[in-house]
């Protein structure tokens, strides 16, 4: 079949705006309905040539992917802008803390724009750095802190990066944070590992990569008063989860894995790891969106997928692999709203801009920041490299 498996609901909000962020255009963003919106991309493009690198992660849009001159997950875009230096721009395709990063791992030369300020991300937004400098504060009261090791995943702002690299830690995603946590629990004897901020991602790859138990972890609720835990429950602890979550693949459940084992004989359960723990052990197979590609590509003609990742790299798989039956691990239909706000009228407008000479939506970190997260980011990349996508 050549087409995802999908209920004809509307287009569902998968995550919050984020309304801090959301500086609007200027009254100069091209009409959606412009019939001309490819061409001008293309002419902007093509005027632009190798002076701009175009990023776009596995969520976006097809209409803007089409542009990409990689595309990739987090991990893969990181290194990718890292090895562009002679690019003067590069527009990501992608969310504020991809454009962040990228920023980061590029000369002072380059000048990284994010098309739309108001792609975000709300799991970045549910760790900010004075709950995390809280957290630190209880956990040296508790006398613990000097066996924290903090380990952010990428989808977290510049200054938790920062954090990182000032306090011994270091930066994962999704295609090596087993590395990293095995990095983190060599670092100190006894080491505990702080995860920054999924705790879905962090308790999926403690449990299921690590050989730690549910019980050795626990949860830092940054709403309650000491993160909601005893001092006696911090010091047992080995993995000390921030309680963040992706809206987006926090909606797929275990009913529906039942659901669709029960209607379509054989199908695999292929989900990415910041799906709820629950969700991940009922599946087959667990991985950053590199390896769910991959995964894929490798599939015999015929088989049968459930897909638990954003609906626009479901979408596209289907159509990519018509001689393979995919669908989608959701009853209803949800993009991530906050990577979908990168839209056509939104990449013509920064790409023509740049063209007039006028540097739209940069994307700067402040220097004292940027220092520090490349601590953290630099550890990440010279992990060794047992990643998806190696
Ligand atoms: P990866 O790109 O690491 O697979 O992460 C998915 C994601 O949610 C990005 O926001
Ligand atoms: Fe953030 Fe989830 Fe959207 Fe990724 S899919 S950008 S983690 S909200």
């Amino acid at each position: 079949m050549t087409t995802v498996d999908l209920p004809l609901l509307p287009l569902g909000r998968g995550v919050d705006l984020n309304s801090e962020r959301g500086v609007e255009c200027p009254g100069d963003l091209p009409a959606a309905s412009d019939p001309d919106l490819v061409a001008r991309a293309l002419a902007a493009k093509a005027a632009l040539g190798d002076k701009v690198f175009v990023l776009g992660h596995h969520y976006q849009r097809d209409e803007v992917i089409q542009f990409a001159d990689v595309t990739g997950d987090s991990f893969k875009l990181a290194r990718d802008a890292a090895a562009r230096p002679d690019a003067e721009f590069i527009v990501f395709c992608g969310v504020h803390f991809m454009a962040e990063s990228a920023d980061i791992l590029t000369g002072s030369q380059q000048q990284v724009i994010l098309p739309d300020l108001a792609a975000g991300c709300s799991m970045a937004d549910m760790a900010r750095l004075t709950q995390v400098e809280m957290a630190w504060e209880a956990m040296t009261a508790a006398g613990v802190a000097d066996s924290v090791v903090p380990v952010t995943y990428m989808n977290s702002s510049a200054d938790i990066k920062a954090f990182c690299g000032r306090n011994g830690g270091v930066v994962c995603t999704s295609s090596n944070a087993e590395v990293a946590l095995e990095w983190a629990f060599e670092q100190k004897p006894d080491a505990k590992v702080l995860f920054l901020p999924d705790q879905h991602l962090g308790r999926n790859t403690a449990v299921l990569k690590m050989g730690l138990t549910l019980d050795d972890c626990v949860v830092w609720d940054p709403h309650r008063p000491n993160g909601g835990l005893t001092e006696e429950e911090l010091r047992d602890a080995t993995m000390i989860l921030w309680k963040g979550h992706c809206s987006v693949h926090g909606r797929f459940s275990e009913e529906v894995v039942d659901e669709l084992r029960a209607t379509i004989p054989d199908i695999q359960i292929l989900v990415h790891p910041e799906c709820k723990h629950e969700v991940v052990l009922k599946a087959d197979l667990v991985g950053s969106t590199e390896f769910i590609i991959s995964t894929i590509e490798a599939a015999p003609a015929g088989s049968s997928w459930a897909i638990g990742t954003e609906l626009n790299l479901v979408k596209r798989l289907a159509a990519a692999h018509p001689d393979k039956r995919i669908t989608f691990l959701d009853k209803t239909v949800c993009y991530c709203s906050t990577m979908n706000r990168i839209d056509l009228p939104h990449f013509v407008w920064a790409m023509e801009s740049l063209v007039a000479g006028q540097v739209v939506n940069r994307i700067e970190v402040d220097p004292e920041t940027e220092k520090h997260a490349l601590v953290a980011l630099e550890r990440m990349l010279a992990l060794p490299g047992k990643t998806h996508k190696d």
